[in-house]
């Protein structure tokens, strides 16, 4: 067990009259391990020997099943963003003899002193708590405009920059990273998502383009393809908006270029008090459903799995961010109609239900000199439901590109 891993007993007195460990119980038990991990490591009064006090700004927890009196449950803790005054800490209570996910939680605490003012977090708490797993491999840590991001490279030559979906990561594209050969592919989680920091502030589609370029900077790579799928594509835009000279080509997958409509952009703002009240799994059963064809759902039971996990690991920080960060985008149809004599490909499942055929179509309206590519039976994950398919596609337009 590591120092961040606590294990708690569930008592009588802290369950309901059905004997489910109620609410209250679950916060202070939450609340217990992070105390025991401090106690453990570099103590209890890590935080008033140097005048602070982590006050809570914000919590969600999701409730993933039911534990009893006499379950003694894991609890492990880690660091997600660790701000100057503020940090967020993820939580996962596991049961120990099934190993079922039970809740998880996470936490946003402000530091504060005497006074109520906000106060810079001791480092130690930073340098104690192992903030996250190991990267995989291919997988380096890039920090950039003051966060750290997750990049997967693989590969050489030509450089081909994949763009997640909304609330996904860069494992989204792991048939693409691994089967397209000869060219450089680079797969980073977007902030607030998959293994990046997740600060509480700070998303914009302008913040996600620019951390994609200081990637960029920081690989020494001029110039790229840009992949994007569906809010990936929106990030596209923007980065043509303000890099253009670093775009070689693009590749816009189940995306579109107009702007939310008001009534869309609400429907932004209340998903965003979705997710901070239920948490990651609430935004995962609203839009688990929609992202992939139908028969695909019957027929890839493991596909669901894997969205399904990769959505509610995302960061309530980072699902609001982006929400925000799509609801203020700028309409893309006329940026679109001025990029003539840049090779651009579309593609688009058959079934997308998000960003429909139509959307595609409305792309090659505003850009006749693109291609535009329906892959037959996918939904709106077509690299993840037909990854063969998408891959010929990808790998067709990449050999057509001028040196
Ligand atoms: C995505 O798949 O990235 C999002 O669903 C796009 C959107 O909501 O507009």
């Amino acid at each position: 067990m590591s120092a961040t891993e606590i294990d708690l007993t569930v008592y009588p007195d802290e369950c309901d009259a059905f004997g489910h460990l109620n609410q209250a119980s679950f916060l202070s038990l939450f609340e217990r391990a992070r105390w025991e991990m401090l106690a453990r490591g570099p103590g209890m009064d890590v935080f008033t020997r140097q005048g602070a006090w982590p006050a809570v700004r914000r919590t969600a927890i999701d409730y993933h099943a039911p534990a009893f009196p006499g379950d003694v449950l894991r609890f492990q803790q880690a660091l997600t963003h660790h701000g100057r005054t503020s940090f967020t800490m993820r939580q996962t209570a596991r049961r120990i003899t099934d190993d079922r996910l039970i809740a998880t939680a996470e936490f946003v605490f402000v530091c504060i002193d005497r006074s109520g003012r906000p106060t810079p977090v001791p480092s130690e708490v930073g340098t104690f708590m192992v903030t996250r797993p190991a990267e995989p491999p291919g997988v380096q840590r890039i920090t950039v405009n003051g966060v750290s991001l997750a990049v997967e490279m693989r590969g050489s030559g030509t450089a081909v920059l994949f763009i997640h979906g909304y609330p996904l990561d860069r494992t989204m594209w792991a048939a693409q990273v691994a089967g397209l050969d000869n060219c450089r592919r680079i797969a980073p989680d977007l902030r607030g998502f998959g293994l990046s920091d997740a600060p509480d502030l700070g998303y914009g589609m302008h913040t996600y383009a620019d951390d994609l370029a200081a990637i960029l900077d920081a690989q020494q790579v001029d110039e790229a393809v840009l992949v994007g799928l569906s809010m990936g594509g929106y990030v596209a835009f923007e980065f043509i908006r303000r890099h253009r000279e670093r775009v070689k080509a693009l590749i816009l997958i189940d995306t579109r270029a107009e702007a939310d409509t008001p009534e869309q952009r609400k429907a932004r703002d209340q998903s965003a008090s979705l997710a901070r009240e239920h948490g990651a799994a609430a935004i995962t059963e609203k839009m688990l459903p929609k992202l992939i064809a139908p028969q695909n759902g019957k027929a890839m039971p493991h596909l669901v799995e894997r969205l399904k996990a990769m959505m509610q690991a995302a960061p309530v920080s980072g699902i609001v961010g982006a929400l925000s960060a799509m609801r203020d985008r700028l309409d893309s149809t006329l940026l679109l109609s001025a990029l003539e004599g840049m090779p651009t490909l579309i593609i688009v499942g058959e079934h997308d239900e998000i960003t429909p055929v139509a959307s595609a179509e409305a792309m090659k309206a505003a850009l006749p000199s693109a291609e535009l590519k329906v892959v037959p039976g996918a939904g709106h994950m077509s690299p993840m439901e037909k990854p063969e398919a998408v891959n010929a596609l990808l790998a067709d337009f990449l050999k057509r590109l001028p040196g």
